[in-house]
């Protein structure tokens, strides 16, 4: 049986379009999620909408629209970019789902029975025109941080949940499995955070309808986090827990944005606790993007909308640029230039051209039909053994979530392609008819490797690797056993490449 395999994305509100930002999640989720895939994982791969709530509720309201509307409407451009940037997620959630909507009841009910969630009163700072509540110390002179008005100190009756009393037990958690919060930097964040003391969290509201009706209580609905977190289970079958959930869950790995870390290593873990379920492994944090330096926002009209990219760049090219640009877990800067210099000097010189090359030159040479290799020399040994040695690198750094440094270990094999070209010189080998071996071993090196190199491609840019593998006589696809050095045959017919990234005017932009 193969072994399973559970990665999520965040789900996403539907009060807003995606974005750059949001497409930067699903797409290390998928990279990872194929990557598992080709080495024989049986995996889950989990996206979808955050669909209830507050914001999602006004959001409907100012378009004149039912928030089922609203999210009908939104979770389809979701959906829609999902397809066109090829994520191969296995299920897709919405939280307006009754698979959901009966998980989270059920769920809230459990810790509800367990003593855990009690009625109260919640006490804070109110912006009425807002309709938001705030903590003394987000308030700015005692008025409301987003709008500057007047706030009111008011009580709310609210569902709390004893948060409190996991706190001990989360912090040993944390601190006995080190692996569980990445990167270490947001680790400590967290231990921090825990160590200062965990409040009962208030995890029903009373002043908005849009939401999951508190068991037993229609007055109150479930806190939107708090039905938003469960998403993970519910997708699975929760509260059967035979099925996918006995399958995959606990989760191996939530990905997200660090704004999001509290809620998915305090507050998730907590209720899972208190629910007697098992912790997600591990929850990783990436960084934030920014455009030409800026903030990416609304008012300031800079929000990188990925299906105008794709229109203008391709697919593979966004893929690559977003994962390779920065380190995973470190903010970084979308501009126009940098992807156009990712395109033209990584993927059109040095990946497309080396195929190019050497696909040409089996068609010069040899008919476009691959030979038998000769003998190994040093040159060929070393480079072999650079192949053999990215695989294992590539997979140690997709273990740690290390994107960019597991496509640098690709794009060192790839210019060692190259230099292993210049330094055979096929050429001078073609222009005498005692080298023709040699010529033969050198041309088998030179497509070997890049047919190794495609294979791990296919997780980061799967059209892309398709292509690059059928050009090389492989329609299989990408597989495991494909890692193997030796996998192409002599006598296959290799047709000359055509240029799988043509090169973009620099000043385009
Ligand atoms: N609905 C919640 C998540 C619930 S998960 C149980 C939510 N949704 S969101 O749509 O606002 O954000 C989803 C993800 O997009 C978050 O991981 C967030 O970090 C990410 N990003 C939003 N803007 C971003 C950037 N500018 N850069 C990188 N990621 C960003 O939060």
């Amino acid at each position: 049986m193969k072994p399973a395999f559970y990665v999520t994305t965040p789900i996403y509100y539907v009060n807003d379009v995606p974005h750059i930002g949001h497409a930067y999640t699903t797409l290390a989720a998928d990279v990872l999620a194929r990557y598992k895939r080709l080495k024989g994982f049986d995996v889950f791969f989990l996206t979808g909408t955050d669909e209830h709530g507050q914001k999602v509720e006004k959001a409907a309201t100012a378009a004149g629209e039912t928030p089922l509307e609203l999210a009908d409407r939104v979770m389809k451009r979701f959906q829609s970019l999902w397809e066109k940037l090829e994520i191969s997620n296995t299920d897709f959630i919405r939280t307006t789902q009754e698979r959901h909507k009966k998980g989270v009841s059920v769920l809230f009910e459990r810790v509800m029975e367990k003593g855990d969630i009690y009625l109260g009163e919640y006490e804070d700072w109110y912006c009425t025109p807002c309709e938001t509540f705030w903590t003394e110390t987000q308030l700015i002179d005692y008025k409301c941080p987003d709008c500057n008005r007047p706030t009111e100190k008011l009580k709310e009756e609210s569902y709390f949940f004893r948060m409190s009393k996991y706190q001990d037990q989360l912090l040993a958690h944390i601190e006995a499995n080190p692996d569980f919060i990445q990167p270490k930097s947001r680790r400590n964040e967290i231990i921090s955070f825990v160590k200062e003391g965990l409040r009962d969290l208030s995890v029903s509201r009373t002043t908005f309808q849009w939401g999951i009706p508190v068991p037993g209580n229609d007055k109150h609905v479930v806190y939107v986090w708090f039905d938003a977190l469960t998403n993970y289970i519910t997708a699975l079958g929760y509260p059967e827990e035979g099925g996918d959930y006995g399958k995959y869950w606990p989760c191996d790995v939530h990905l997200i944005g660090k704004d999001i870390l509290r809620f998915h290593t305090v507050y998730w873990p907590t209720f899972l606790m208190a629910a007697g379920l098992p912790i997600p492994k591990k929850v990783f944090a990436h960084g934030w993007w920014t455009v030409e330096g800026q903030k990416m926002s609304k008012s300031l009209q800079n929000v990188v909308e990925p299906n105008m990219l794709v229109d203008k760049y391709g697919v593979d090219a966004v893929r690559y640029f977003l994962l390779r640009e920065v380190p995973f877990g470190l903010d970084g800067d979308f501009s126009h230039q940098a992807l156009i210099h990712r395109i033209n000097s990584d993927l059109a010189n040095d990946l497309g051209n080396l195929l190019n090359r050497s696909t040409a030159m089996l068609g010069k040479y040899f008919g476009g039909v691959l030979q038998a290799p000769g003998e190994e020399t040093e040159l060929d040994k070393a480079y072999r053994e650079k192949t053999v040695a990215m695989i294992d690198q590539v997979d140690g750094f997709i273990e740690e979530l290390a994107f960019s440094r597991a496509l640098q270990a690709i794009w060192e094999v790839i210019s060692a392609g190259n230099k292993y070209i210049d330094e055979t010189a096929p050429w001078t080998l073609a222009k005498d008819p005692e080298q023709r071996e040699r010529l033969s071993t050198v041309m088998y090196y030179m497509l070997e490797s890049q047919r190794v190199v495609y294979t791990l491609l296919s997780a980061f840019m799967p059209k892309t690797a398709q292509k690059g593998l059928c050009c090389l006589g492989w329609p299989e696809e990408a597989s495991a056993e494909g890692l193997a050095w030796g996998g192409l045959k002599p006598g296959t017919t290799i047709a000359k490449a055509e240029a799988l990234f043509p090169r973009i005017e620099e000043k385009a932009e």
